[in-house]
């Protein structure tokens, strides 16, 4: 209700309790989405604290999302986060609507403009293949071009290969063939969080292993595996949030711990989620080239080709893919066939094969200018791969808090959490197109809010 008396319904005056009676009121229905808050000078004469207070109770709420300031139009009230949403995309989506007036490095989303053209792809696939390019239900889901390329550019000699909607759609499908209700799950911490919550909703026990500038740590694993888990899930390259790629030492160790638990009868799958596949600038390195029986290798070309392909490859042993394939005959059956054609044209024009390449330089440039921009201001990060940067802070939220009003959003760590501390915010450079001034920009916000802490005044709700 616009105009209602909020100073009313708060009992705690400090920021914290400010904030917690606010988002109450939002909570109950009485604030609405588009509602305007009191000023920060009217509730502060209302409940006689400083102003400073009240702005410390608005600055968390809009960093958590609940609110959004607009300048002489006062600050309103957000819509809900979507409640389609599982819980911890939920967590990352925070003030979406806001994301017009601040430079968004919160979504992992490639940067458009790096993506191939589909244009001239979309005329050269409509010139040659037939209107109908689907001639049997019974047909391979794969169409045999784009096996082939599969196979040539594939890590390890992988007997089955196919291709699903996206590598989380390989990644769920997989797990449902090689686990159950109540099964364990190696997961890297931090991880990719809606594989987390795939995880819960599928009722496994994650158990989470450190992940290093190497990926996953060996003897994180090697503990892990006394827990007799069915799968263990990692990233090979461009790790998101780390930025950390295995090198081949590091996959040859994770592969012996993996043959010595062998030794003393358990046998996990190693499931692996290339996610930026081709604009990763490391090495395609795979646990397969050691376990070629066990490992379940996951390519997705969203990153580097477009989200909207929503196409992943998957290789792996034929008792897994074929249970896989098989099951998916009994739901979406093949992924379009039309898009596998525009993929498949995708990967061999020219045009389309350097733009991908150019991407990848410019990924790998903007990693570089960040970091050493962050050098100047004093903080020193190990070199990442990828778009993602995970920058340690002082304060989670009074991060966020910071770099909310320097007009930059990155996403919150917690979500990529499974265990210890949460003192990290993960900085995507999908967005970071522009130029040395606006690097030099954000460093200098990044900079200062990692050292920032929440003062009495400022501590959020
Ligand atoms: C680690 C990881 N896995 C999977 C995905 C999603 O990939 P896809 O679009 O192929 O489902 C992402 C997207 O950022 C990711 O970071």
């Amino acid at each position: 209700m616009a105009g209602m008396d909020v100073a009313r319904h708060i009992q705690d005056r400090t920021p914290r309790g400010i904030a917690a009676a606010i988002s109450r009121l939002v909570r109950s229905g009485e604030l609405r989405p588009g509602d305007r808050l009191p000023t920060v000078r009217a509730l502060a004469v209302d409940l006689q604290v400083s102003p400073a207070t009240v702005s410390g109770a608005w600055q968390a709420l809009a960093a958590v999302g609940l609110v959004e300031s607009r300048g002489r139009a006062g600050t309103v009230v957000l819509p809900e986060p979507a409640a389609w949403l599982p819980p911890r995309y939920r967590e990352m989506q925070t003030g979406a609507e806001s994301r017009r007036e601040v430079l968004d490095l919160s979504t992992g989303t490639p940067d458009p403009t790096l993506l191939p053209p589909l244009g001239p792809a979309l005329a050269r696939v409509a010139a040659h293949s037939p209107a109908a390019t689907t001639e049997s239900y019974l047909g391979s889901p794969l169409i045999e071009p784009l096996e082939r390329l599969l196979r040539a550019s594939w890590p390890f000699h992988a007997p089955r290969l196919t291709v699903v909607d996206g590598a989380v759609d390989a990644i769920s499908r997989t797990l449902e063939q090689l686990t159950g209700f109540g099964g364990r799950v190696v997961v890297e911490d931090p991880g990719f969080p809606p594989v987390l919550d795939l995880c819960d909703q599928l009722g496994l026990e994650r158990i989470p292993v450190p992940v290093d500038r190497y990926g996953m740590v060996p003897a994180g694993l090697a503990r892990a595996l006394r827990s007799d888990p069915q799968a263990v899930l990692l990233q090979p390259r461009a790790h998101n949030p780390t930025g950390a790629s295995l090198t081949a030492a590091r996959a040859r160790e994770l592969a012996a711990v993996l043959r010595s638990h062998r030794a003393t009868g358990g046998d996990p799958h190693v499931i692996e989620d290339d996610h930026c596949g081709q604009i990763a600038s490391s090495p395609d390195v795979s646990l397969g080239q050691h376990l070629p029986d066990r490992v379940v290798h996951i390519r997705s070309y969203s990153k580097s080709h477009g989200p909207d392909l929503r196409i992943a490859a998957v290789g792996g042993p034929a008792a897994v893919l074929d249970r896989l394939i098989a099951r998916r005959m009994l739901g979406p059956g093949w992924t379009s066939r039309l898009l596998q054609r525009l993929l498949v044209d995708l990967l061999t024009d020219g045009d389309a094969l350097d733009a991908v390449a150019q991407a990848r330089r410019t990924y790998y440039a903007r990693q570089r200018a960040l970091v050493t921009a962050l050098a100047r201001h004093g903080l020193t990060l190990e070199p990442a791969d990828g778009i993602n940067l995970w920058l340690p802070v002082a304060d989670e939220s009074a991060a966020l808090v910071r770099l909310a009003a320097a007009g930059v959003r990155v996403a919150p760590g917690r979500p990529f959490r499974s265990a210890g501390a949460v003192d990290h915010v993960r900085v995507s450079l999908g967005a970071l197109s522009g130029g040395p001034a606006e690097v030099e920009r954000v460093a200098h916000a990044l900079a200062t809010a990692a050292g920032a802490r929440h003062t009495a005044d400022t501590r959020p709700a």
